[in-house]
Formats: C-alpha cells, structure tokens, sequence
C-alpha cells in the first residue's frame, strides 16, 4: 500500500507548504485527477492495455509524483528528483517489481521534462499534469509560469 503513514505525513508537510500559495496546490485532488487523466489518455491511445498491471503503474506514479514537493519549497531541490527518492521505498514495500519501480521512478523524475528518452508513461503523466489544472478558473492566471494560453482550449 502506496498510500502509508509516511506517504500521509509528506502529503502533510506539502499541504502545510501550500497553506498561502495562489497557484495549483499539490494535494490528493491534483494527484487523483493526474492519475485518472493520465490512465484516460493512456486508454484511449489503447497504451499497455494488455498488462494487468497498468492501472496500478500509471495510479501509483501519479499518486508518488508530487510527493517531494516540500523538499523543493525548503531546500530547492527540483521536486521531481525529490519525489523519486521519496517513492522509491514506498513502491518496494508495497510489492512492485524492480524494472515496475524503475518505470515509475523514471516517469516520475521526467514529468517536468521531456527527455529524448521520455517513456509513454512519462509523457502521460506530463500532459495529464497539465490537463488536471483548472486554469480556466483561475484567479492567479495572469502570473502562473505554468499557463499557457492553449490550456484554455481544452473546453471540458
Ligand atoms: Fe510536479
Ligand atoms: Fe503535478
């Protein structure tokens, strides 16, 4: 099980972080709707539908994928690296195999950054990070380094 008691105590020192930020938090409603998206999209694009283990893959990286987002805000160490860290012991013990805890670890550090490596997962996790904001309700629009005006055409 991802979701233990030091996954919980992360999520709470993130949450803690946040408590004046104007722009997206990184809460269990950024990481849900980053999983659910990204295993959509991954569906839709008929991605790994043959491994029984997919859904857990893409759920698992979504849900690990901001969990150093503290470490960024105290130390200003890149999240996604710090989130890898993170997740690494946590996918051990919740009984994912090694190269399945590689793939997640490498969508993980690659979900800010495209590499010429970048795996479908990665890709899926990247695009959903963005789908899952609601800019178009934003307040804090005008200044956020993360808008783009395109995200506005997704009309859902
Ligand atoms: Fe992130
Ligand atoms: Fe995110």
């Amino acid at each position: 099980m991802i979701r233990g008691r030091a996954y919980q105590a992360y999520l709470a020192r993130t949450q803690a972080e946040e408590q004046e930020r104007i722009y997206c938090k990184h809460g269990m409603d950024h990481l849900l709707g980053v999983a659910r998206i990204a295993y959509a999209y991954l569906l839709e694009r008929e991605e790994g539908s043959s491994k029984t283990q997919f859904k857990e893959l893409v759920y698992a990286a979504a849900l690990l994928h901001d969990l150093g987002r503290w470490v960024e805000y105290k130390t200003g160490e890149d999240h996604a690296q710090a989130s890898a860290r993170l997740a690494k012991p946590l996918l051990i013990e919740a009984g994912f195999q090694v190269d399945e805890v590689e793939a997640i670890l490498d969508a993980i550090r690659e979900h800010r950054q495209e590499t010429e490596h970048t795996s479908v997962l990665a890709r899926a996790l990247a695009l959903a990070d963005d789908w899952a904001r609601d800019c178009w309700n934003c307040s804090a629009q005008g200044t956020c380094h993360k808008f783009r005006p395109e995200m506005l055409n997704i009309t859902y």
